[in-house]
């Protein structure tokens, strides 16, 4: 197991790039050294994931001849913040690092969209690569270039587009991931079988319990089907101008969850769960969906140990949460729903009396 690699590639042209998936990839120098044009690093990390990986990618590197810096943050959806970013900008120029360092994130989601808009950022653009240690982060956030921190009106909010050089998804660090963060990564998972890859729905319903055990195999083969479907989306549609948007299935509402809870409170994965279950709910009552299929997601999202029931906010809270959200376009809502399970569609439904409906159904 510990030599096998898949690797996908993402299409954008001079800006293409792998990603590796596998065991132990954080420990083999061939896989990182060939994108350091210097023979320096910046790894952003926090004080989760430092103990845990930190010397085993300095090691790598170091055996290459690269020193390192690393920047250690504090962990969690809470410091993903100006102030937070602002640390790894002290960091970037105290070391007069230069336009060829290289910046490594190590970590989760919050990690990987930190370090990718500080690296769009600093001297206009450094080369960066993600290092993804979640399953949430290997299945979606570390593929793609979204980057960005949250503000307390909206999660998310102030960022840019910014490609890695690489993603290394090396699967041997899941093994320390806590079960509540597996579960949460489980989230965005069953999002691509939802929004356009009823085989692998499919899948997922019968070897749920494998991907909970943390078998290498199955996990191997969930990272690589969400990364193979991410990578065609991005490739089509890398500023989200059409078919990338479906990406945010549950997400307008999961984010207003986030915000409306106070960041960290509610795991994005957590909130994005609640937050399908209540497009399920808008897309069968709207007719495009039967009662079946949304009975299916639920059970699914149940079996993941994930919840199906967002908190109750109140829906003009909701409401103005969601006015906030990114696809918001002539200050019309647009969602994402789901004409059947494996095709989502982006509505600009403007009916506040049947979102509201669906909210408050799946409040508790
Ligand atoms: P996270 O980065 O907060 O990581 C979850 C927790 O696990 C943290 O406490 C972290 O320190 C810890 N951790 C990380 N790796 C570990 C390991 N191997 N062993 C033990 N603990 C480990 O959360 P996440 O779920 O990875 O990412 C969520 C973030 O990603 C959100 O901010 C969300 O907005 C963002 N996101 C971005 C995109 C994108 O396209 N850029 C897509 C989806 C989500
Ligand atoms: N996770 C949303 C996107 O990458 O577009």
């Amino acid at each position: 197991m510990q030599n096998m690699i898949e690797t996908l590639n993402v299409a954008l042209g001079d800006r293409s790039y792998p990603i590796h998936i596998g065991n132990g990839l954080i420990t083999r120098p061939e896989l990182l050294l060939p994108y350091f044009k210097q023979k320096k690093a910046v790894v952003i990390t926090n004080t989760t994931v430092a103990p845990l990986y930190l010397d085993k990618l300095r090691s790598t590197l170091e055996s290459g001849g690269i020193s390192v810096l690393p920047v250690i943050l504090p962990d969690g959806e809470q410091f993903k913040t100006w102030e937070t970013l602002n640390q790894i900008f002290d960091a970037l120029l105290g070391s007069r690092s230069e336009r060829g360092t290289t910046l490594v994130a190590l970590g989760g989601g919050v990690i990987g969209d930190m370090g990718g808009f500080a690296a769009a950022c600093y001297l206009r653009g450094m080369p960066f690569i993600q290092v993804p240690t979640t399953l949430l982060s290997q299945v979606d956030s570390s593929v793609g270039g979204k980057t960005a921190i949250n503000h307390p009106l909206g999660k998310n909010m102030i960022g840019a587009f910014y490609q890695p050089k690489l993603v290394l998804a090396d699967i041997s660090t899941l093994d320390t991931l806590p079960d509540r963060e597996l579960k949460a990564g489980l989230a965005e998972v069953i999002k691509y079988g939802l929004i356009r890859d009823l085989a692998f729905f499919v899948w997922l319903e019968e070897n749920l319990e494998k991907l909970l055990a943390r078998d290498a195999a199955a996990l191997t083969y969930a990272i690589h089907r969400c990364c193979a479907n991410k990578a065609e989306i991005v490739a089509a549609d890398e500023k989200e101008m059409g078919e990338r948007a479906l990406l945010n299935l549950g997400h307008t509402f999961g984010h207003a969850i986030e915000t409306g809870m106070g960041y960290g409170q509610w795991l994005h994965g957590e909130a994005v769960a609640a937050g399908t279950l209540i497009a399920a709910e808008l897309s069968s009552n709207l007719g495009w969906l039967d009662a079946a299929s949304v009975t299916r997601i639920e059970q699914i999202f149940v079996r993941a140990g994930l919840p199906v029931f967002a908190p109750r906010l109140g829906v003009s809270r909701y409401l103005d949460l969601m006015s906030h959200d990114k696809k918001v376009q002539d200050g019309k809502l647009r969602l994402v729903l789901l004409r059947a399970i494996g095709k989502g569609v982006v509505s600009d439904l403007s009916d506040n009396a049947l979102i509201c409906a669906a909210i408050e159904v799946r409040c508790t």
